[in-house]
């Protein structure tokens, strides 16, 4: 009775549930920006070494994502393989590998008969695939929508068709709904048993779409869709903003479509804080082999991490959204706050931001997670922006 009442009164988020997925939002690398449906097993296996190497495994990153692409069709009992030439070893011993060096591996599919790059998808064989996928010791499935019908109705079926699948597979896999956000998964996505949802059509390696450009989403586009859904997301679900674009500087490839031409580094930078505010999942997808400094400390910024990683799982409320700020608030599990002051103009702009306006009354002790110092004791902060700049602030109640 005791422990029953003490149970109850305890915050969801810190009752640990057995066998719940992504209890916070998952990190990683992806493979599709990089390699598209070039992936491989010897380059997934130097990223894995990378992501251990650059300190990022360290820093949070477990997953090692294998985007479209794998895929060499199915055997004559309609068994899913994996394309022997790009995986010789296969899939099993892949995610052996990485486990043994505490990672997780993701992989991808389609509810239809094919993917996105024309690969065989699972529509018709979820069980079987669920199946397979459980016994390689796949961590996570990101399962996508092209040659899918239109309908809303359609997709949750399908959507709940595989997550029914995956759960009587008998491994915890991660369900990721890629629909791009066009039948508004977050109001259907975790009821159907995913752990995420994509918001959005594919990012691009740029900052905003230009007037003249009819399509591709660049890091406010999606800001402006992935702000307002914070009320749907919690631990075990997931607004998914897609992929960082941190360290590709326009390089050729899905990223570099649609007028993505590369950002500056405070741009990538931006990126990183907002997702991390927004309790996005953080999957990197540039060449963790060769990163230079700035993409480097971009990464592994574990103060910034800590607020996507925070056990309360609260996605930041956009508080003020104005043609040149917007401003963040996201609350922490331990009473902290976190704060996120965007530039969005082309110019370099001055800014006073009272943090009663937020709702928070009285003096915080202020650290800037980006100079990783202590500012000040203040009721505020006022300060000078670089064009598209983020400001995190981490405020303890003095
Ligand atoms: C879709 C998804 C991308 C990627 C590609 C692969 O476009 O949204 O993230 O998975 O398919 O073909």
């Amino acid at each position: 009775m005791r422990l029953t009442l003490f149970c109850a009164l305890l915050p969801v988020p810190l009752l640990a549930q057995p066998g719940a997925l992504a209890v916070t939002p998952p990190m990683g690398w992806m493979s599709w920006n990089l390699l598209a449906a070039n992936v491989n097993e010897k380059d997934l296996r130097e990223m894995a070494d990378a992501m251990i190497g650059s300190g990022m495994a360290q820093a949070g990153y477990s997953y090692v994502f294998i985007d479209d692409g794998w895929q060499g069709g199915r055997d004559s009992l309609g068994n899913l393989l994996a394309d022997p030439v790009k995986f010789p070893s296969g899939m099993k011993a892949l995610a052996d590998h990485l486990h043994a060096r505490g990672l997780k591996l993701g992989l991808y599919s389609d509810a239809a008969p094919l993917t996105c790059a024309g690969f065989a998808g699972s529509l018709g064989f979820e069980e079987k695939d669920a199946r397979m996928f459980a016994a390689w010791g796949i961590d996570y499935l990101k399962y996508d929508y092209c040659h899918a019908p239109e309908h809303t109705d359609t997709a949750r079926a399908r959507y709940a068709a595989m997550a029914a699948a995956l759960r009587a597979s008998g491994r915890d896999i991660v369900l990721g709904i890629c629909e791009w956000g066009q039948r508004q998964p977050w109001l259907w996505g975790a009821q159907v048993g995913g752990q995420l949802w994509r918001s959005t059509y594919d990012i691009r390696d740029k900052w905003a779409r230009r007037p003249d450009e009819t399509w591709g989403e660049g890091i406010l586009d999606i800001l402006d869709v992935n702000a307002g859904l914070d009320a749907y997301a919690g631990p075990g679900r997931w607004n998914d903003a897609d992929m960082l674009i941190a360290g590709l500087y326009g390089k050729p490839g899905p990223s570099g479509d649609g007028g993505g031409t590369g950002c500056t580094d405070v741009e990538y930078r931006s990126q990183f804080s907002l997702w991390a505010m927004m309790s996005a999942p953080l999957y990197a997808s540039n060449d963790l082999r060769h990163m230079n400094e700035a993409t480097r400390t971009t990464l592994l910024n574990g103060e910034v991490i800590a607020l996507a990683q925070d056990p309360l799982g609260k996605q930041a409320v956009r508080m003020v959204h104005t043609e040149t700020w917007d401003v963040f608030l996201k609350p922490l599990a331990n009473g902290d706050h976190a704060v996120a002051i965007l530039n969005r103009s082309d110019e370099e702009r001055p800014y006073e931001l009272e943090f009663s306006t937020l709702g928070l009354s009285g003096t915080y002790a202020i650290r800037d997670l980006w100079l990783h110092a202590d500012v000040g004791v203040a009721s505020g902060w006022k300060g000078s922006w670089q064009p598209h700049e983020t400001k995190v602030f981490r405020l303890k109640k003095d």
